[in-house]
This record gives structure tokens, C-alpha cells and sequence, in this order.
């Protein structure tokens, strides 16, 4: 009895409304759950994307972990290549079944033993890597649990995680807008704030309107940056100035854009980087930089093959620039639990509403994966679930 008072007051204490009488009892709510759920697979398909729904029975948290009902998921860049069943970052990336996607906003609905740090019906997302809860990356350990590359990922009606990975919600923010943060959003935190360390008054360069850009976008204007935005399109742009670009470049009718970007701002070049593109962008974004400029790599489209190892990854200027200049290039990781529970604090303190193009019900995930796959959006594409 002592147990279930002190979830109802550690509820009431957290602002969530009251829950139907079912579920405020765990024991209850347990056996209110249903048997069965509903997931989408990747599939067999050899020749794009063809997502295939199927129904599981209902997952049983173990100790220290959570079953969760999702109410928001949403597609990121990765998830295009994962769901094309693409070998990424050592995943399988090979299996059928595989359940896609790491976007997130879900609901507690059932505890494994031993778990402290949430209740039942509590708001929550899960970081991208539930095992990295603060201090530095460790590739060996923290990448053994990867959401949609080596475990099931959130294009589902449950899921079972560790309980580690969650971070609550604030009573404010809906399911839709919180479901953009675990990757997009804290990717360009760990970028901008973290590693990027901009300060107020410093000039930023993010690349293209996706999701991890324009979130990057939000957090420089944040902490007070001039911030630049380069797209293929100029109503993009047009919509990022809406929104408060202090400059913008067409990289497509520019594709020598780093000169516009100094041309921008006075000869002098920007002071961090997002490169979201890859390393064919790399020595563009150098010389756009300004003295002790710092270049975020995030995004990692493919060297080319064959030919002279500097020509191939394009950076002719490479060793020259980086020393005259005294630059620094950082590869980002999406980010620990601790950077994603500040992103979270800081959004809801500034009152950031996360650039969402447009959201699709769960029984129109395909639709949501073409039109992710024509380009047409700038920020994030959600997907309803419940
Ligand atoms: N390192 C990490 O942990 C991490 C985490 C998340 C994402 N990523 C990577 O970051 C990249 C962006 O992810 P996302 O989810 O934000 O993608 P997204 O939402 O699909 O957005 C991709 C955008 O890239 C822009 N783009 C494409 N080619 C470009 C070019 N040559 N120059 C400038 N912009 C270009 C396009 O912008 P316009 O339509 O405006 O032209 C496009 O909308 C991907 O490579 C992804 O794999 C890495």
C-alpha cells in the first residue's frame, strides 16, 4: 500500500493528470493490458522501402525495464537507409523484422521489478542510446543497445526498454513535439551546445533544413548566434528567414556556397559548423569558417572509392586551412541521457516549439516514408501512433 500512495503523490507532485482508477494500481493495470500489439516490420523487400505491419504478443518488462505505450515516433535520415535494410554503424541492418525507427514520446504503462525512477503513467521519451547516461562515448559499450539498428525501435504500439533511458516530458509539451528531441533535437544540442560551446554573438552555418539542422538552428538563436542556413530551395529558405536566419545560401544554383557565406559576413566566415551533409562538404565548410572556427561532422554520406585519398574526400585545402586558420573538426554522436534531460529543461524553459512539417497517422507510416523520401519537408516528420 505504502508503494502504490507514494506513485500516486510522486505523480500528483509531476503535474500528470489524473489516470483512469485501472491503471493508477499497477497490479491492475497489468492485467487491463491487452495480449497482443502491433508493430511495423521492416519486410523482405530488396527494392525500397516497404513496411509491413504485423501483430506480436504484448511485451513483459524483465527487471529494470519498462513497457511503454508509444504515442509519437517520427523519421530521421538513418531510418531511410535502416528501413532500405542498408548496413549502418556496424548494425545488422539485414533483418526482416527488424521494428524501425528512434524517435520517441511514449507513456509508462508497466513496470519491470526494480524500477524507481518512473511510475506508471508517467510522460516519457527514451534516449537514442539508453546506456550512455552521462560522461564521454565509449563506442564498445554504449552502441550494444542502438534502437532500430541491433534492437526493436519505436514504429510500434509498445515496446519494452531499460528504464535508464528515460527522461520525462514536461507537462507542457505534447507527445508530437517531445518525439523530435531524442534524435534530431539532441543531436543538435550535443553539437551546438556541447561540443560546439557557442557563445552569444558567435556566427553559426547550419547545412540544409532536416531535422538535425534546423533543431541546430533553434539552439544557436537560443543562446543569442547569428545564424546561417544553406537549402536546395529557396522557399525553404524563405521559411528559415520566417523563422529568424539572419542569412541564407542556395547551395544548389551556389554550389561554391562557402564563398557566399564569407561574402555574408563581411570576408570574416562563421565560427561553428553544423555539417549534416558528410565528408563531401568538408573543405567547403572549413573555408567558411572563421580563425578558430569548429566544424560539427554529423552526417556521413560516403567517401568516394579510388583516386588520390585527398582528392577523393575533396579537401585539397585540408592540412593547409585547418593550420593557418587554427580549426578544429569534432565528430558528433547523438548524446548522453544527461545532455538530452537539459535539451529537454532548455526547450521547455524557452519555450522552443520543435519545427514539425507535417504528422501521420500510424496507418499512413508509408505515406510518412514517401514523403520523407521526396525531400519536400524542412524539420521533422512525426507519426501519431495513439
Ligand atoms: N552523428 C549522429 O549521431 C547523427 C544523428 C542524427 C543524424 N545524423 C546525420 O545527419 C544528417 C541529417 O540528418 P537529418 O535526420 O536531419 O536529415 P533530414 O531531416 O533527412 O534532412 C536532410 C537535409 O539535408 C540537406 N542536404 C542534402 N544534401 C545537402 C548538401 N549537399 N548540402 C547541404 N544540405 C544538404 C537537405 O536540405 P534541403 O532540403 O534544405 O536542401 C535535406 O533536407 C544525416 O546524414 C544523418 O545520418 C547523424
Amino acid at each position: 500500500m505504502t508503494r502504490i500512495l507514494s506513485r500516486r503523490a510522486a505523480l500528483t507532485a509531476a503535474g500528470v493528470a489524473a489516470l483512469p482508477a485501472v491503471l493508477a494500481r499497477p497490479d491492475r493495470a497489468q492485467a487491463a493490458i491487452a495480449k497482443r500489439t502491433r508493430v511495423y516490420e521492416v519486410g523482405d523487400a530488396r527494392d525500397g522501402i516497404n513496411l509491413r505491419l504485423a501483430e506480436r504478443p504484448m511485451p513483459k518488462p524483465g527487471p529494470g525495464e519498462v513497457l511503454l505505450k508509444i504515442h509519437a515516433t517520427g523519421l530521421n535520415a538513418r531510418d531511410l537507409s535502416l528501413m532500405r535494410r542498408v548496413r549502418i554503424f556496424g548494425g545488422p541492418g539485414d533483418s526482416p523484422t527488424r521494428v524501425p525507427l528512434d524517435d520517441n514520446a511514449c507513456e509508462v504503462v508497466a513496470l519491470g521489478s526494480d524500477v524507481t525512477r518512473t511510475a506508471v503513467g508517467e510522460r516519457v521519451i527514451v534516449t537514442h542510446f539508453p546506456l550512455w547516461i552521462d560522461g564521454d562515448w565509449d563506442d564498445e559499450s554504449m552502441s550494444k543497445l542502438d534502437f532500430s539498428v541491433n534492437t526493436d525501435g519505436f514504429l510500434a504500439e509498445h515496446i519494452v526498454v531499460p528504464a535508464q533511458g528515460l527522461v520525462k516530458i514536461p507537462d507542457s509539451m505534447s507527445y508530437e513535439d517531445a518525439s523530435t528531441l531524442p534524435n534530431a533535437g539532441l543531436t543538435a544540442w550535443h553539437a551546438v551546445v556541447e561540443d560546439g560551446a557557442v557563445r552569444p554573438g558567435e556566427t553559426v552555418l547550419t547545412l540544409g533544413t532536416g531535422g538535425v539542422s534546423v533543431f541546430g538552428f533553434q539552439w544557436a538563436k537560443m543562446l543569442g548566434a547569428r545564424v546561417g542556413v544553406t537549402s536546395s530551395s529557396d522557399d525553404k529558405l524563405t521559411r528559415m528567414v520566417a523563422l529568424g536566419a539572419d542569412f541564407t545560401v542556395n547551395y544548389r544554383t551556389t554550389p561554391d556556397w562557402h564563398k557566399e557565406v564569407l561574402q555574408k559576413t563581411g570576408g570574416r566566415g562563421v565560427d561553428v559548423v553544423l555539417n549534416t551533409v558528410g565528408i563531401s562538404e568538408m573543405e567547403r565548410c572549413l573555408m567558411a569558417c572563421a580563425s578558430n572556427g569548429r566544424v560539427m561532422l554529423i552526417g556521413s554520406n560516403p567517401v568516394q572509392r579510388g583516386g588520390p585519398a585527398t582528392e577523393a574526400v575533396g579537401l585539397r585545402e585540408f592540412p593547409r586551412g585547418m593550420i593557418m586558420k587554427g580549426l578544429t573538426i569534432k565528430g558528433v554522436i547523438v548524446g548522453s541521457r544527461r545532455m538530452l534531460e537539459d535539451a529537454v529543461t532548455a526547450a521547455h524553459t524557452n519555450s522552443i516549439k520543435p519545427v514539425i512539417d507535417r504528422v501521420f497517422p500510424f496507418a499512413e507510416a508509408m505515406d510518412a516514408v514517401r514523403y520523407m523520401e521526396s525531400g519536400a519537408k524542412i524539420g521533422k516528420i512525426v507519426i501519431k501512433v495513439a
